[in-house]
């Protein structure tokens, strides 16, 4: 499995990496035989890295993923955890939440990274993520809260998700950030066009695309990406390469040269196996165009 080697880290990272959203209450509902099987398998395929969020599965995937990996004896030194923290949710979990908001105050980063690391039955997170980013970030605080964690040992490397070219460059300018998690794919293509990769490649900050497969809604017949799916000419450069549709909207996202690292959303272990194909297949830059053109809906001027 190629190495992801995150902006000044000192770490590895796998370049696809595991999201367990889905593999809990939040979707394929998986027994703990079952999550401790799938992580196994992800390691066999060198997928090492897992991304978690402290509110998965209404706060109860990251301790489902811990009971997991101890009892199927997976060694917690053969993964790195990342989780994010900072979404307020309304959830009978959170019972004092009056309303959906996002705190990123010290206080509540440390709470959280506190409860993550309980749950994940780790003394350490790889990789600590800011959720979201929200109107009254106070930067200062942030960073603040990230040099006491990294001080004691319970943060190795810290970043973002779903922050503009903009909002990373404030907290950047404070603390060192070493990835931005966004939503990217083949059919959702604003962060090529908005200045967000092009400011991750102006730092060399490799970032991780979420929903690489735009959700399960790209393989749902009559979903709005359908026309983009029955688009002849892609279908076409995809059976010449006997590509599945999966592999194709990751080739479009690994060929960038951003150095994307896809978040699969997966919940099988074949269909890992065969993201993992993807690493030692290429496509041209025409080809990335074909994509890129039926993606968007027209050619490029
Ligand atoms: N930072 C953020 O704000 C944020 C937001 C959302 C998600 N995430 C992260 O990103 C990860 C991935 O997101 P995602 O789950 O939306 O990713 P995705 O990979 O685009 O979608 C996964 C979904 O597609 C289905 N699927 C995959 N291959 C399929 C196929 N060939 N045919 C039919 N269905 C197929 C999966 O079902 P099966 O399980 O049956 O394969 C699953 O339901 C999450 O786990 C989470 O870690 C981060």
């Amino acid at each position: 499995m190629i190495k992801a080697k995150l902006a000044d880290s000192s770490q590895e990272y796998s370049r696809i990496i595991a999201g367990v959203m889905r593999w809990g209450k939040w979707g394929a509902k998986l027994n703990t035989k079952e999550i401790g099987d799938l992580i196994t398998s992800c390691l066999d395929y060198g997928v090492t890295s897992f991304d978690h969020a402290d509110i998965y599965g209404d706060h109860t995937t990251e301790e489902d993923f811990g009971a997991a990996y101890l009892d199927a004896g997976v060694s917690r030194s053969d993964m790195q955890l990342i989780t994010k923290c900072g979404i307020k949710m309304l959830s009978p979990s959170c019972p004092d939440n009056k309303i959906k908001s996002y705190d990123t105050s010290k206080k509540y980063i440390i709470a959280s990274v506190e409860k993550s690391l309980r749950n994940l039955r780790t003394d350490y997170i790889d990789l600590l993520l800011i959720h979201r980013p929200g109107p009254l970030m106070r930067v200062e605080e942030i960073a603040e809260a990230f040099t006491e964690l990294r001080k004691e040992g319970k943060v190795v490397d810290f970043g973002v998700s779903n922050f503009t070219a903009s909002q990373f460059d404030l907290l950047h300018s404070q603390i060192p950030l070493v990835t931005n998690q966004i939503e990217l794919s083949m059919v959702q293509l604003q962060a090529f066009e908005d200045g967000t990769l092009d400011n991750a490649l102006k730092h060399g900050v490799s970032p991780q695309a979420w929903s690489p497969l735009g959700g399960a809604e790209l393989f749902k017949p009559q979903s709005k990406y359908d026309v983009v799916m029955r688009n002849s000419r892609l279908n076409e450069v995809r059976s010449d390469y006997n590509w599945t549709l999966s592999q194709m909207a990751l080739l479009f996202l690994l060929h960038h040269p951003a150095h994307v690292s896809p978040v699969l959303g997966t919940s099988k272990s074949e269909r890992i196996k065969s993201a993992v194909e993807c690493l030692s297949q290429h496509i041209t830059d025409e080809q990335w165009y074909e994509i890129w053109t039926a993606s968007k809906g027209v050619k490029v001027p």
